[in-house]
């Protein structure tokens, strides 16, 4: 009986973790190319595009940050085909890339 009832926890937890957005890998997809995987804008595009070092100073609030990335700003292209978790999990994970 046990044996059962920790099959159907994992089961549970393993499909309700890919349900959630890895922020990391969208970073990596959408975002790296501009601002690098740091965040520091380190990267060819970035430089072109005068993309600020984020791993030094974040000078936008997460909602200002939300706002850019579902609707765009200047060079940045909106990202309409985010959800909303998707946008909240990036502004968290462009939080973590501030040294
Ligand atoms: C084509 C290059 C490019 C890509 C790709 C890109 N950005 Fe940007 N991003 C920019 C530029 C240019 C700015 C404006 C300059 C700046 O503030 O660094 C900017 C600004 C921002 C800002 C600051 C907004 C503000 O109000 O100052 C955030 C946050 C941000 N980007 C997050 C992201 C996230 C998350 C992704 C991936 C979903 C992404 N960017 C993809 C070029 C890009």
């Amino acid at each position: 009986m046990n044996v059962i009832i920790s099959i159907v926890v994992v089961i549970i937890v393993v499909s309700s973790g890919a349900a959630f957005a890895d922020a990391g890998a969208l970073w990596a997809q959408h975002c790296a190319s501009c601002h690098g995987k740091d965040g520091s804008g380190n990267t060819t595009m970035g430089k072109k595009l005068g993309v600020k070092d984020y791993t030094k100073s974040q000078s936008f609030s997460d909602a200002e940050a939300a706002n850019v990335i579902k609707n765009g700003k200047g060079k940045m292209k909106a990202y309409k085909q985010l959800s909303d978790a998707d946008v909240k999990a990036l502004v968290a994970y462009v939080r973590t890339l501030k040294k």
